[in-house]
């Protein structure tokens, strides 16, 4: 499509209406949201489908033979299959977590005390997010296993060979981000997760930058595990997917235990019950799973190809905005980049960058991202990060700019 066409099929003002959050001033400004990456703002048919949920639908799942309790397993079991239908794979693997780390953690641990031995090795990269590197270094730790780190350019697309350079017969587990949360960087998962395969090692994509952005097809990308989290996909928190192959979840080991999980409980042994529900210990997330369900609906609505596309055009703009700001400094040099740009600045810190540009209306994030090791390596501490979602507009980052400004005069 061209570049024009995706403006013109995009009808942004109609999609802002559908944000309530977006109408509010704040300090008297109208709000610039430029923090979608920590968190994406909702639109009206979640807050509305929880409000429902809540106020007429509400009822424990699975247990019950009421109507209402039928009604809340159905509109669960729903989600479940939106979700599957969404990265293209079976329902019955899709397992509903609290968010994103723990779907890393249950991995980690559950794969991980099983299969990982002394001096078998985890190749993960230096720009993983804390949720995708400490899960990891711990259970590494536990079972003596080794932790391999992928560098790479942030000022360039991530080179293949780097993965390749680094396997070796002990490889066991290879897990990157779909998209860097600090640099945007797109991670070619597809050639990593071959590359996987091809040891016989697991691959984990961590794909909460990745599943607001680009249509997702695990079957396509081949990968064992896929995980996000619903609050980054215009959902609630308290709610995360984990996708897994299902021969490598029938094989794990649950992570936690307790009702719902089961099979057949007696005094002497306890037999599980199959995935996803193996993993679903406890009641779940019952009313946020219906509501990231819902999110996924409105998504469809507008196709996230085509947020996606318009994203990176919103990105790019940034980029060529930020870019000619004479002390603005973008980390990260590789425009090819998705929804997050970062920068420092010369005269300012990230901190007092952020507050000042608050007071005009324009939220952004400052500090290290959960990805301390990322910025240690390039000896940054902080950055600012403008991230976007469908509602963002090119007129928000004129916003940002001028506001840097405003940072520039402070600071002069
Ligand atoms: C790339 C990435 N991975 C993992 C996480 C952790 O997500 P959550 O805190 O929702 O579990 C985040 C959140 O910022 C992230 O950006």
């Amino acid at each position: 499509m061209n570049m024009n066409d995706i403006d013109k099929n995009f009808d942004t003002q109609k999609i802002i209406n559908e944000f309530p959050a977006l109408k509010q001033k704040v300090w008297d400004k109208s709000l610039v949201y430029l923090d979608s990456a920590a968190s994406m703002q909702k639109p009206k048919d979640v807050i509305d489908v929880i409000n429902n949920n809540y106020s007429k639908e509400y009822s424990n799942v699975h247990r019950g033979l009421h109507f209402l309790s039928e009604k809340a397993t159905e509109s669960y079991e729903e989600a479940r299959r939106k979700v599957a239908k969404f990265i293209n794979a079976d329902e019955k693997e899709i397992i509903f977590t609290s968010g994103a780390t723990a779907s890393i953690n249950l991995v980690a641990y559950s794969w991980g005390m099983e299969n990982l031995s002394p001096n078998d090795e985890i190749i993960l990269t230096i720009a993983e997010h804390h949720a995708n590197f400490v899960p990891w270094q711990y259970i590494a730790g536990i079972k003596k296993a080794n932790i391999k780190v992928a560098y790479f350019d942030p000022d360039k697309d991530f080179d293949i060979k780097i993965i390749k350079s680094l396997i070796s017969d002990k490889t066991k587990v290879i897990t990157f981000p779909h998209v860097s949360n600090v640099l945007g960087t797109i991670f070619p998962i597809k050639e990593i997760c071959n590359l996987a395969k091809s040891v016989n090692a697991i691959s984990l994509v961590d794909g909460c930058q990745g599943i607001n952005h680009f249509p997702v097809d695990v079957k396509n990308i081949g990968c064992d595990f896929y995980c996000f989290s619903g609050h980054k996909l215009y959902g609630p928190t308290g709610i995360g997917i984990l996708y897994g192959n299902y021969k490598l979840l029938e094989n794990m080991p649950p992570f936690l235990c307790g009702g719902d999980m089961i099979d057949v409980v007696s005094i002497d042994k306890t037999t599980f019950a199959d995935p996803p529900l193996k993993f679903e210990a406890g009641t779940p997330p019952i009313v946020q799973a219906i509501a990231l369900g819902k999110a996924i609906d409105w998504i469809n609505k507008y196709g996230i190809e085509n947020i996606g596309n318009y994203e990176q055009k919103l990105i790019s703009y940034a980029y060529d905005k930020l870019q000619k700001i004479d002390g603005v400094n973008i980390f990260g040099k590789n425009k090819n980049k998705a929804g997050v740009i970062s920068f420092t600045m010369d005269c300012a810190h990230s901190h007092d960058i952020a507050t000042i540009i608050d007071r005009e209306g324009v939220a952004v994030r400052a500090g290290h991202h959960c990805a301390q090791p990322l910025l240690d390596h390039f000896n940054l501490s902080s950055t600012t990060r403008a991230s976007v979602g469908a509602y963002s507009t090119y007129e928000d980052f004129d916003r940002l700019v001028l506001s840097l400004e405003k940072v520039k005069k402070i600071f002069k």
